[in-house]
């Protein structure tokens, strides 16, 4: 078990490692606590739940992205007011991204603030979304439109949750292990040794400990994304406007096409060597398998990425070489003619 200390505006402790879950029970004893998950994790770790929170207020959020919604924070504040929670008390997020965004916004607003313990069950949420303070529920079919940056006070990411997790959603995060691959050094050299067992559960326990300690240094540098911070969206430039009109992969599979286009555009332009590109797009598919054929149709979210920063220009993070990346300003015209080149190398 390993602990990551992240300072931002608040201070944020992370546990990683098989045993983290084991230090909860004492917390929730010895404060008025408030229990979040979603309908599967409940049913999963129903026995775990009893014995670490006995009879501690709970809300279960039906399970589902379509949920992280106005009308569902508004039951859990209103479930926290019934269970007549103070400023001093403490919200305990157990489950995936959606459960951790939800719930990280209820504890940013529930009397102003108060204390948030994140316990990710996902990949993906262990190397990703329960680290770093971002909050947020959708709104009018936008993704994460209406949020803050509220650090959790501790985070406990056990890897003995991935063994229950279906082979998608241990798909879904290792999008974003990839994306941590286009990012970091040390993090690629680990992800292309073990290119061949990246579904190895002691493989992901060690790599999400890395991912984790990667982010947590960025957001250390920059907690609000004026800079750094946009390179954690690699990938995501295309993949959310890809997500955006398709909606049919997970999250972390959107990422992962998003990835091999803006590689592709970074590789043709120049930008990013052509081996170096060449072997992220190997990952990219020994994860996702075929790429997707985009079209202009997919990519008009591109307009809207948070990123941008001049109307129809689109911002995006190419890989340049192991390590090292930049953010791609391109007018939108020229990103669509790009990835329409990228497109037909792959019917090709
Ligand atoms: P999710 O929370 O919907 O979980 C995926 C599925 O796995 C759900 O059906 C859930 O019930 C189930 N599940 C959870 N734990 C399980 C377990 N241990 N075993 C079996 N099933 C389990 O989705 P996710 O992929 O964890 O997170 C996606 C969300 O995270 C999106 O809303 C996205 O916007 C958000 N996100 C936030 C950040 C951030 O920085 N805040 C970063 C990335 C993604
Ligand atoms: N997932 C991107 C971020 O937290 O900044």
């Amino acid at each position: 078990m390993k602990e990551i200390v992240l300072n931002a505006s608040q201070k944020s402790v992370i546990t990683c490692g098989e045993g983290a879950f084991e230090k909860i029970a004492p917390l929730v004893k010895a404060q008025k606590s408030f229990l979040l998950t979603d309908s599967n994790v409940f049913e999963l770790y129903g026995g775990l739940i009893r014995q670490t929170f006995g009879n501690t207020p709970c809300y279960v959020l039906p399970a589902g992205e379509e949920n992280k919604n106005f009308a569902r924070l508004g039951e859990i504040l209103s479930a926290m007011g019934e269970a007549e929670l103070l400023r001093t008390s403490c919200l305990f997020a157990l489950g995936g991204g959606v459960v951790g965004d939800i719930g990280g916004l209820a504890a940013a607003l529930y009397m102003r603030g108060i204390k948030c313990v994140q316990i990710p069950t996902t990949l993906l949420a262990q190397v990703d979304s329960s680290v770093g303070g971002k909050t947020a529920v959708d709104m009018g079919g936008i993704k994460n439109l209406v949020g803050a940056f509220y650090q959790p006070e501790l985070v406990f990411a056990d890897p003995m949750f991935f063994k229950t997790l279906p082979v998608r959603e241990i798909k879904c995060g290792l999008g974003e292990i990839v994306k941590y691959a286009g990012l970091d050094a040390e993090i690629y050299r680990e992800v292309v040794k073990h290119k061949d067992n990246l579904y190895d559960l002691s493989f992901l326990a060690e790599i999400t400990y890395a991912c984790i300690s990667h982010k947590a240094n960025v957001v250390r540098k920059d907690e609000r994304e004026t800079g750094l911070r946009k390179s954690l969206n690699m990938g995501h430039t295309t993949g959310h406007a890809y997500e955006l009109y398709d909606k049919k992969m997970s999250h972390g599979e959107y990422v992962l096409v998003g990835m091999w286009y803006e590689t592709e555009i970074a590789k043709r332009k120049g930008f990013c060597k052509e081996e170096y590109a060449n072997s992220l797009q190997e990952l990219v598919r020994a994860v996702l398998g075929k790429i997707p054929v985009l079209d202009e149709a997919c990519l008009k979210g591109a307009l809207m990425d948070k990123k941008n920063e001049k109307a129809g220009v689109v911002t995006f993070v190419a890989p340049v070489s192991k390590g090292i990346f930049d953010l791609v300003k391109l007018p939108y015209e020229e990103y669509v003619a790009e990835i329409l080149k990228a497109a037909e190398a792959i019917q090709c």
